[in-house]
């Protein structure tokens, strides 16, 4: 088979790795993709020219190329219809219809579906205009998160100690559009959660729910969870504080009521569900749901799958998820992502600077570099091109295993201006061996 994968970051590179392992796979084509994205197992790997926002470009490349089957990264091209765009032309594509979509694209949408399908959630109140967002922030005594209701790159969520923060976050989103037009034209007010955090990716076709192995990401820009939230600056799987009878909890209370109700609504979800989870102490509440895979999650989630991903998202697409109900291999060994950012990042960050230490990390045993924003210069050498420039991931007999050999292979790698947090994966050790029973 000729597949294409849509994105350039690390995710998509994790996932063209992976799908390159596959036996039935011949060529798996990155648009646009990156520095890292050529070569990989068996050389199948190849860059290709592509804006993913282009769905005629898209047609047009897989009509040129005989792709037999796409997967979708990233929520922008989700959101804007892409499935439906290559659906009409008779591609086999992984990903949700835009209509479904709207479980990340709009926060409104998300929000009243959970309220509707009593998925919990902290409590909020939609807002549609700056003057009523401030009376409503002054008439609360908890702290509060506020959200814009559009796609912000993951920027359009601002978490308040205070009623003058929240006033300021309104204006930000509402008044002075920093996130984008039309993104706040209305926000989400809701209540701040306390505790730690989990991500849930599960495959969902037709009524089958398939979830992955649990992940823990780390959002905040510096170590202790200090700083504005980014993309995410690392991940680690399987994330321990997630016991079986946990995620049976979040599987009966989460997932199900919401693929259901999605149903009912008449918008079936198919493809990757990814829901943010708090660990309350009242037990796990909803953040967010995203329509797509998580960066960097993906990168130590399928670092231990051991299942044929092309199987797994052909049975979504094909609506035959039953046949690996149970039947998903793992490496039960942990694997941990660290991330290494631009100077700057989630703010402003130079690009174009060059990168050092890749071939040493590339001769490492159980790591592997993904590459994010990276791209080539006018020489070929590799530099930074992104926010979130590489994803070392590494898998251990331990958690501490891992972490270890991830942190040497990034102590190898040099970027000016490069930076990352060192205590990815810590929760972990707290809670655990980090070998999974
Ligand atoms: P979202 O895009 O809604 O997931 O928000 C991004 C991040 O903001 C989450 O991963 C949390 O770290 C934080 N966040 C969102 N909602 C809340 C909340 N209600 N309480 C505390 N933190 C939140
Ligand atoms: N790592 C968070 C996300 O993918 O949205």
């Amino acid at each position: 088979m000729r597949v294409l994968v849509i994105g350039r970051g690390g995710r998509e590179h994790a996932l063209a790795w992976k799908l390159a392992c596959s036996n039935r796979c011949k060529r798996v084509f990155v648009g646009p993709g990156n520095a890292g994205t050529i070569g990989g197992p068996g050389g199948k790997i190849v860059p290709i020219s592509l804006d993913p926002m282009d769905f005629a470009a898209c047609v047009r490349l897989c009509r040129n190329e005989n792709i037999d089957f796409v997967v979708v990264g990233p929520e922008d091209p989700l959101a804007a219809g892409i499935v439906d765009a290559l659906q009409s032309e008779k591609i086999r594509v992984f990903g949700p219809t835009k209509a479904a979509a709207q479980l990340e694209a709009s926060k409104v949408f998300s929000k009243t579906l959970m309220r509707e399908a009593l998925v919990p959630t902290a409590d909020f109140q939609v807002c549609d205009h700056p003057q009523i967002a401030r009376n409503y922030i002054d008439s609360q005594i908890e702290s509060l998160v506020i959200k814009a209701d559009g796609l912000a790159a993951g920027k359009g969520v601002i978490v308040c100690d205070n009623a003058e923060d929240a006033r300021r976050a309104v204006d930000r989103i509402m008044v002075r559009e920093e996130f984008g037009q039309g993104v706040g034209r209305k926000i989400i007010i809701e209540r701040r959660l306390q505790g730690q955090e989990l991500s849930l990716l599960a495959l969902v076709s037709g009524r089958c729910i398939l979830r992955l192995e649990a992940a823990q990401d780390h959002k905040a820009v510096f170590d202790g969870d200090k700083g504005p939230n980014t993309g995410g600056m690392g991940a680690y799987s399987p994330a321990l504080q997630a016991s079986p009878e946990l995620l049976e909890k979040i599987d009966e209370e989460v997932f199900v009521p919401t693929v259901h109700t999605m149903k009912r609504r008449r918008i079936p979800y198919k493809g990757c569900l990814y829901a943010g989870i708090m660990l309350c102490p009242q037990g796990p509440k909803v953040l967010e749901f995203n329509c797509r895979l998580g960066d960097p999650e993906t990168q130590p989630v399928l670092m231990r799958l051991k299942t044929d991903l092309l199987d797994l998202l052909e049975a979504v697409v094909d609506e035959r998820l039953e046949e690996f109900a149970d039947r998903v291999e793992w490496d039960p060994r942990p694997s941990v992502c660290v991330v290494l950012a631009s100077q700057g990042y989630p703010g402003n960050y130079p690009k174009g600077i060059p990168i050092y230490g890749l071939a040493e990390t590339a001769k490492l045993q159980n790591v592997h570099v993904f590459h994010a924003g990276t791209s080539k210069d006018h020489r070929g050498e590799v530099v930074t091109d992104g926010g979130r420039v590489l994803g070392i991931t590494a898998i251990g007999d331990t958690i501490e295993m891992a972490r270890k050999r991830a942190y040497e292979a990034a102590s190898l790698i040099r970027f000016t201006g490069m930076q990352m947090r060192t205590d990815i994966g810590k929760k972990a050790l707290a809670t655990g061996t980090g070998r999974q029973t």
